[in-house]
């Protein structure tokens, strides 16, 4: 039996093997819950998603996992098994690697939005340290074409995630936020943007 790895909100993701290769399996079950036509496009439509801005994260220089296969009709995507841990764990189990780590996750959200992809849900979970750095895993509520709207709420996000999964880590989230602004090409207008959707989010 496949070995089940996570199961979240959405989808089962197991241990698999493609062609001989270590990968895993994230599929994307069906939700009783919801109108069996929407559910349907909702799953197709994630699992697309999820698969195309991985590849195109990728071809931007960001480690992300190689996809092996995508089933739509099961919305599922196999992909490659990245080795290593989710940065969350290394964090709560390592605190001493926190300021190196911050350094790699700022420059890679930057390599990924200075290409105008969007994650969409970066928490510390959905990153795995391995050995080229930091892999971004989870793509399925990002988007291409991102405009700075999109971008200050990821990074609103990420701040609200990283400081609320990692209490006291708050320089090290400084470190982070300003490796990010150093490596984007508009920085003031996306500190801006962060700022007004702080400010948003603070009065309504
Ligand atoms: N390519 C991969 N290699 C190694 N581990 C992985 C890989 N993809 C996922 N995982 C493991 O499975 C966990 C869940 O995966 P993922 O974050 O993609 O799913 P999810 O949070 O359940 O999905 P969603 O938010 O889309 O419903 C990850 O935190 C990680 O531990
Ligand atoms: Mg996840």
């Amino acid at each position: 039996m496949e070995n089940e790895v996570a199961r979240g909100a959405e989808a089962v993701v197991t241990d698999s093997e493609y062609i001989g290769r270590a990968a895993v399996c994230k599929t994307r079950p069906p939700k009783g819950y919801r109108f069996p036509e929407l559910d349907s496009r909702l799953r197709m439509s994630r699992t697309r998603n999820e698969a195309k801005l991985m590849h195109e994260a990728k071809n931007a220089g960001v480690r992300t996992p190689c996809i092996y296969d995508v089933d739509l009709s099961e919305c599922r995507i196999t992909m490659e098994r990245v080795e290593g841990r989710t940065v969350k764990d290394v964090l709560e189990s390592n605190p001493e690697m926190a300021s190196g780590i911050s350094v790699m996750i700022g420059a890679t959200v930057a390599r990924l939005h200075s290409a105008r992809i969007c994650h969409g849900d970066l928490t510390t979970s959905n990153m795995i340290l391995c050995d080229e750095g930091i892999c971004l895993i989870d793509f399925s509520m990002g988007c291409g074409n991102a405009t700075e709207e999109d971008m200050g709420v990821d990074i609103r996000l990420l701040e609200r995630a990283f400081t609320s999964a990692h209490p006291g880590m708050e320089s090290e989230f400084s470190t982070l936020i300003e490796t990010y602004y150093d490596g984007i090409p508009d920085s003031k207008a996306i500190r801006k943007k962060v700022e007004d959707i702080r400010n948003r989010c603070r009065y309504t």
